[in-house]
């Protein structure tokens, strides 16, 4: 074989990798894949980002609170939450009074989520569990969002019809939209304006809008039609353990004992860790009748 074949096969190998890992930031080496590269850059993500809170402020918080305006004490849920953009934007936000949950694959960027947001500990709570199963009621959350999160999922469409199913009716659901060439260097993950519009009409979302946001990503915002049945809606201190659904047996509610969380259904237990984040992902905990999930 000669050196030229050599290095031109040494290059190709180097451009995949390139794409599987960097570009694509693994997301069709699977879920875990992608936990781990987060994880990995979570001590530096803040940096690497360098969100303008003017811009935050003005095309998040300010958009979102108005959206919510007529709904007291608002339930917000941050699918892919990562270092807990959401939350904290929110919670920092004077005008909000609402409760804020977080939920992400990547364990360490969720332990500076909640480094961030611990002395809001009353309202925020954080989950370490995949956005494939959403391990919450049906029609509970008066907005949920999921930014620059989508196409690193393994199925996006179920991640967005998960969305779906937990946000109430009446509710919003904003997320994003990758955009620019870089969109086609991830075929099946990503969608043009006309296939966003359709996939949201065809979960029931209405009033769809695609809002130019940043260089590679549109603001999508949806609204989840009016009408149908309305979980009891608990203001109390147990509003986070009310949301909650066994992503087990899908039983309801789940009981907080001590540094666990159980469902009072199969009596499988999740643990709570030091830091608060409730630990589902990886979660192996024994039913009180010893058997192993
Ligand atoms: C680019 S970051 C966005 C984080 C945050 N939404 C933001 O805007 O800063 C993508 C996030 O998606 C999370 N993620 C990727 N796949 C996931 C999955 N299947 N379930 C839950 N989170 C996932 C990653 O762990 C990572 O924190």
């Amino acid at each position: 074989m000669s050196w030229l074949l050599l290095l031109s096969l040494l290059a190709l190998c180097s451009g995949f990798a390139y794409w599987l890992l960097v570009t694509t930031e693994g997301t069709y080496l699977g879920a875990r894949t992608v936990a781990l590269l987060y994880d990995r850059v979570a001590d530096r993500y803040d940096q690497i980002k360098r969100f303008k809170p003017e811009h935050e402020q003005a095309l998040l918080a300010r958009p979102i609170l108005w959206a919510l305006r007529e709904r007291p004490a608002p339930l917000v849920l941050d699918v892919a939450t990562g270092t807990g953009r959401i939350p904290i934007l929110l919670l920092e936000w004077g005008a909000f009074d609402g409760k804020v949950v977080g939920l992400d694959l990547a364990r360490r960027m969720l332990a500076l989520a909640a480094r961030k947001a611990a002395r809001y500990q009353e309202r925020v709570a954080f989950v370490w569990q995949t956005a494939m199963q959403l391990p919450f009621r049906d029609n509970s959350f008066d907005l949920v969002s999921c930014l620059e999160a989508l196409e690193f999922m393994p199925r996006p469409k179920r991640a967005l019809a998960e969305i779906v199913r937990v946000v109430r009716p009446g509710g919003l659901v904003v997320t994003t939209r990758r955009r620019g060439w870089e969109r086609k260097l991830m075929p099946g993950k990503c969608w043009s304006a006309e296939e966003c519009r359709a996939l949201l009409g065809a979960l029931g979302l209405e009033r769809v809008r695609l809002l130019p946001w940043q260089t590679d990503y549109d603001l999508v915002w949806a609204w989840k039609p009016d009408g149908g049945p309305l979980p009891p809606d608990d203001r109390s201190e147990r509003w986070f353990e009310m949301l909650l659904r066994c992503p087990a047996c899908s039983g309801q509610p789940l009981l907080r004992q001590g540094a666990t969380v159980c469902c009072s259904r199969c009596g499988r237990c999740y643990p709570v860790a030091a830091d608060g984040v409730l630990e589902l992902a990886g979660s192996r905990s024994p039913r009180p009748d010893g058997v192993r999930r």
